[in-house]
């Protein structure tokens, strides 16, 4: 259980000016499911691509570990399985074609892909639209072909990249219920949700990423305990300090009336 697969030491990640890591630290071990949240361009997805070696870091180091043996984070491929955040499907393919054409490039016999597809899109109520084209489908279907293409090589670890995104209630908790199974099966999740609610259920772990920094890393408890919070939802807003964005809904309410009514008003149409 501690064994460590992934670790990223004081990554800094610049894009010209703009510094989307800074000095991050994390471990990540086996069969723990941990959550990344944050706003939008905190840095979730800029993490998930160092980890899975589509990024290299601009200082600081990204490894892997094989049998305890320290390796370039790149080597780890064979064993992870990403749903990335946009799902880069081939739209004249069908769903099943995708995820053969993936498990080919990566080794795995039709047969052994096939099954494992068949058994989780049984689980998420996918397996009729296995042989339609993706041209057309939804977004929650392409996050499910997405879901089924990174699990059909038998990954150690998957980094998913808010999974849950555009998914129907029940799909939604089918992949909270599959991404929970897979971690108490030994198998590592690291995944982004802006879902706090989701995060506290699923995750063995939370990392708070604000601004490119890491603010929390521990188990949704003790980030609770931490801040005397009820819930995780405060819990991050305390670790964040980001309380301008979180008004109340009256307040919003009002804020919102207010803009509109400007805005109708220098259209020269109606104030109310
Ligand atoms: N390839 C890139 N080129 C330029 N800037 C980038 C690139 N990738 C990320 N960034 C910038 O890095 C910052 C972090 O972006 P990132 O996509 O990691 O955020 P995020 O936490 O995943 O946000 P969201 O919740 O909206 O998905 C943002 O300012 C973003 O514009
Ligand atoms: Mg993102």
């Amino acid at each position: 259980m501690n064994d460590v697969l992934l670790e990223v030491d004081s990554v800094t990640k610049s894009f010209g000016d703009i510094v989307a890591l800074s000095g991050v630290s994390a471990e990540f071990r086996a069969g723990e499911v941990v959550g990344l949240v944050g706003g939008n361009g905190a840095g979730k997805t800029t993490l998930l691509r160092l980890l899975c070696g589509l990024y290299r870091p601009t200082s600081g180091s990204a490894k892997g570990f094989i049998e305890g043996q320290s390796v370039d984070i790149y080597k780890m491929r064979d064993v992870v399985g990403v749903v990335p955040e946009a799902t880069g499907l081939y739209a004249r393919l069908t769903a099943w074609e995708n995820i053969q054409y993936h498990s080919r490039l990566n080794g795995i016999p039709d047969e052994v892909a096939w099954t494992r597809t068949e058994r989780f899109a049984k689980l998420l109520d996918f397996d009729s639209d296995l042989h339609r084209p993706t041209r057309g489908f939804s977004r929650g279907m392409r996050q499910k072909t997405a879901l089924l293409r990174a699990l059909s090589h038998g990954p150690k670890i998957l980094l998913l990249d808010e999974p849950t995104g555009g998914l129907d209630v029940t799909s939604a908790r089918m992949v909270r219920s599959l991404v929970r199974r897979l971690g108490d099966e030994g198998g590592t999740v690291i995944y982004s949700t802006h879902n706090l609610a989701e995060a506290q259920q699923v995750c063995d772990r939370i990392v708070i990423i604000h601004n490119g920094t890491v603010r929390a890393d521990g188990a949704p408890e003790d980030l609770m305990t931490e801040t005397n919070c009820e819930n995780l939802e405060e819990a991050y807003v305390a670790f964040t300090g980001d309380v301008a964005r979180t008004n109340s809904p009256v307040e919003d309410e009002g804020r919102i009336a207010r803009a509109w009514r400007r805005l109708l008003t220098k259209r020269g149409g109606s104030s109310e």
